[in-house]
């Protein structure tokens, strides 16, 4: 019994280690991000996976919008830490990935919206990308495509599932 202590020390301090934790690096800029640039930040720099999901919609949720039937939303810290917004518009920095899957679960890509200060002022600063699984660009910047669709969730400043100014009631931080 003696010696089981140091070791059960040892295991509580390996926990830490083994949770998700979030890089916390600066915003890219309005000069410098590009769809390459923002992959590279969220793959490799600060890794999405490391991030929350929605708060009220983790795990995979069942889709409406064309990138997939079924979908998985990933918000960095810079969001993350923001909601409840009043204003709902999201801070300098914020990321939202989206993975997206076929009827099967297979991933058929990646939607990404980051906030870019000063990069898109006239519709809300964000900059889009698409990806495949492989993390080839299939669009980038400012598609029409994109912003478009989202231009309904104007006043949500273009995100769609979730209001930015609702409450976190019970939801863990
Ligand atoms: C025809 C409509 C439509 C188009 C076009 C569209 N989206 Fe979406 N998007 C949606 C809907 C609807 C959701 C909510 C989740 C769902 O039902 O799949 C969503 C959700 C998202 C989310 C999660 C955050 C949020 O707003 O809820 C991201 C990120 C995203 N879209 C990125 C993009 C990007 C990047 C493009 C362009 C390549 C794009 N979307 C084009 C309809 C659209």
């Amino acid at each position: 019994m003696k010696h089981l202590s140091p070791f059960l020390l040892f295991l509580l301090l390996l926990l830490p280690a083994c949770q998700k934790t979030e890089k916390i690096l600066p915003p890219l800029t309005a000069s410098e991000i590009t769809g390459t640039r923002l992959w590279r930040r969220i793959t490799v720099e600060a890794p999405y996976e490391d991030y929350q999901e929605w708060p009220g919609f983790e795990g995979m949720q069942i889709g409406q919008s064309p990138h997939g039937r079924y979908h998985e939303i990933y918000v960095n810290s810079a969001l993350r830490n923001a909601l409840p917004i009043k204003n709902k518009i999201a801070p300098n920095g914020a990321i939202l990935v989206k993975e997206n899957y076929d009827a099967d679960k297979s991933n058929v890509g990646y939607t990404v919206m980051a906030k870019v200060k000063g990069y898109n002022p006239d519709v809300g600063d964000w900059f889009w990308a698409a990806y495949e699984p492989s993390g080839k660009i299939k669009l980038e910047g400012k598609p029409e495509f994109c912003i478009n669709c989202h231009a309904g969730k104007k006043p949500n400043d273009y995100v769609i599932v979730r209001s930015l100014d609702k409450p976190l009631a019970g939801e863990k931080r």
